[in-house]
């Protein structure tokens, strides 16, 4: 027998869902213009520690940020601002994904410097509540995901356009248990999403002088999300008729990523949430592990920077926080910088990572007693950015990486 109550249930349910989605559709459709940062009488920046080695690693990120901004600070073009409030304590406390004061504060910034936060899963000893990066991420509109990933050595120049707001994520914690033995979950894919998420990824090529885009889906199976997130992008490449793109599936492309042949020639990938999720892991892995990467989550209105990990508590249960690997926080730095209109300042810190994580590597982090402390690691970073020579040194290294 055919539990009807139960589908009549999961209908009403889906009918939520459906409008508040349609209700967002419109609110696309009026969507505002990018904030102009250097028509700003004074911008702020939050400062969001998260939980587990989120504080530890944001801090030693803040010194880089401050060091960075020291002038601009000093002059009241930039306020610092600590936000409390993101800790999975917290977070249990009001059971919420991000408590509604600590978002009203994060709504009066203008770009946030956030570090990870702890993501309960079910079964775990927390309540299952909505992860706050995901609701960040919705709440501010944050819709590119980008992620840049580079191993000089291997010829690996990559920028990953994970679209943030959709897809298998927009309704992760609305999936519907229809009966005891039916679970459904949803995907979603809108075309004003759809096509931001792929302009920002052309215009990027575009702007970058980049003439190679690659579109990863997995439309064959998965033909209504995926489906239309190809059809998007031939019609917007069309608008973009000096960059070659191909299309390719999510299967398949986790095999070329780690093909010695071929990866070298990717440059920029579009892609939807979950997929750009998993591959951006892969990625950082090739450049030395997800500890490593930095993100950019970017919207019209705020911009967030974090690390692609996740809060690592063992680390902070065993006593080892302050040995946690800050690279990837000063990552999120760098591309804060170019965000804001500090592109040089950006690619300096990111010359300055690539010298002291892959090539001169005079501190090394361990995770333990054994390697430097994340704030050692930070200021080996700042040391290396003030060097008067620090372009030809990396120069000197890739060069030599690209010859051996
Ligand atoms: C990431 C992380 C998050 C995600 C988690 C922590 C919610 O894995 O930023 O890639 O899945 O997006
Ligand atoms: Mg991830």
């Amino acid at each position: 027998m055919v539990d009807e109550k139960a589908i009549q249930n999961a209908q009403e349910k889906y009918g939520m869902l459906l409008r508040k989605q349609l209700e967002r559709v419109e609110s696309l459709k009026n969507e505002g213009d990018w904030v102009d940062y250097s028509k700003l009488d004074k911008m702020i920046v939050g400062v969001c520690g998260g939980d587990g080695i989120g504080p530890y690693i944001c801090a030693s990120a803040q010194r880089v940020m401050e060091f960075l901004l020291a002038d601009k600070i000093k002059a009241g073009k930039v306020e610092v601002r600590q936000i409390d409030g993101l800790t999975i304590e917290r977070r249990v406390e009001v059971m919420k994904a991000i408590p509604d004061d600590t978002l009203a504060e994060l709504k009066k910034c203008h770009v946030i410097l956030k570090g990870p936060t702890t993501t309960p899963k079910k079964g775990d000893p927390w309540p299952n509540i909505e992860s706050a990066n995901v609701a960040m991420r919705k709440e501010l509109d944050l819709f590119a995901n980008v992620r840049p990933v580079s191993v000089p050595e291997l010829g690996i120049d990559w920028t990953f356009f994970r679209e943030n707001t959709e897809g298998s994520y927009a309704l992760g914690s609305d999936g519907i248990n229809v009966t005891e033995d039916l679970a459904m979950d949803f995907c979603v894919a809108t075309t004003q999403g759809t096509e931001r998420i792929i302009r920002a990824g052309f215009d990027y090529a575009k702007k970058n002088g980049i003439d190679y885009v690659s579109l990863v889906t997995k439309a064959n199976i998965i033909k209504a999300t995926d489906g239309k997130f190809l059809s998007i992008a031939e019609e917007v490449a069309n608008e973009y008729p000096g960059i070659r793109w191909d299309d390719w599936f999510i299967d398949i492309m986790t095999a070329k990523l780690i093909d010695p042949a071929r990866r070298s020639s990717f440059r920029v990938f579009v892609l939807p949430n979950l997929y750009g999720d998993i591959i951006t892991d892969e990625a950082a892995q090739i450049q030395g592990g997800v500890g490593t990467a930095g993100s950019a989550n970017i919207g019209k209105r705020y911009a967030m920077f974090e690390a692609i990990h996740g809060s690592a508590p063992r680390m902070v249960n065993e006593g080892r926080g302050q040995y946690a690997d800050p690279s990837s926080m000063i990552k999120a730095v760098a591309l804060m910088m170019s965000h804001i209109g500090e592109a040089e300042k950006g690619e300096r810190l990111t010359m300055a990572l690539d010298v002291c994580c892959q090539f001169e590597k005079k501190l090394v982090m361990t995770g333990r007693d054994t390697g430097a402390t994340g704030d050692e690691f930070a200021d080996y970073v700042m040391e290396t950015v003030k060097r008067p020579d620090l372009k030809k040194v990396w120069q000197s290294y890739v060069g030599k990486a690209k010859t051996d």
